[in-house]
């Protein structure tokens, strides 16, 4: 059988970078669930598809072919066929994505193609309803947060890196709405699963809680 980490969270709080660095050091592929659920977004957008307008965004999922490859160590995320990994990671796309990921056709649709692909394949799986949803059984669960503040003083690092212009308390404010859209939504919303065990990175280096996810891993 399959073995699996799934790790949950807020946006911001390092999932990714973790996740990756624990999958590497495992041999397991990474699978970045939000991605699946940005590219979605995307085709709503392309689409002119409004997030509220539940009858189109349920047609256009069944339009809609997310599939994901694993190519030199990087998770590619393809739309009907296309590479969009450049184009889902702008504001815009992160804010339908929260928005249409409320929606049962859509979670439907993705839980149901991250689960396939977890019993074939070892995993590090992340996103928001992994360890209560997608994999009940994982292997180890894990839920990573870090305050508002720290994880938007890190999104305005990576984005002043960029050159982009932006303020701290309105990237801030969005992580806010974010995660409460994300925590109080009818169908999977994020919550720490009863067996998850829990860490706060805001005081931790990504190493530290890499290294401590190896343990818990190796002594179950
Ligand atoms: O992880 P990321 O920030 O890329 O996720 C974007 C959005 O996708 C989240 O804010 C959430 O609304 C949605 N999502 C979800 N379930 C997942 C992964 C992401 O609802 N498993």
């Amino acid at each position: 059988m399959a073995r699996s980490i799934a790790i949950d969270g807020p946006a911001g709080a390092g999932k990714s970078t973790i996740a990756k660095r624990v999958a590497k050091e495992l041999g397991f592929i990474y699978v970045d669930t939000g991605a699946m659920y940005r590219a979605l977004a995307l085709y709503m957008i392309r689409e002119g598809i409004a997030s509220d307008d539940i009858d189109n965004v349920v047609s256009a999922c069944k339009r809609a072919d997310v599939t994901i490859k694993h190519e030199n160590n990087e998770q590619v995320v393809y739309l009907n066929g296309d590479n969009v990994n450049g184009l889902i990671r702008t504001e815009e796309v992160g804010k339908m994505t929260s928005a249409i990921s409320v929606n049962a056709a859509v979670r439907e649709k993705l839980v149901g193609l991250q689960k396939k692909l977890a019993e074939v394949t070892d995993v590090v799986m992340d996103g928001r309803d992994i360890g209560a949803v997608v994999l009940p059984n994982a292997d180890l669960k894990i839920y990573l947060t870090a305050s508002s503040r720290v994880r938007a003083e890190r999104r305005y690092k990576e984005l002043v890196a960029k050159n982009v212009e932006c303020n701290l308390e309105e990237i801030e404010k969005d992580i806010i709405d974010r995660d409460y859209r994300d925590m109080h939504r009818e169908l999977s919303p994020l919550k720490q699963a009863d067996d998850a065990v829990f860490f706060d990175s805001s005081d931790m280096t990504i190493d530290e809680v890499k290294d401590k996810i190896i343990e818990l891993y190796k002594g179950v």
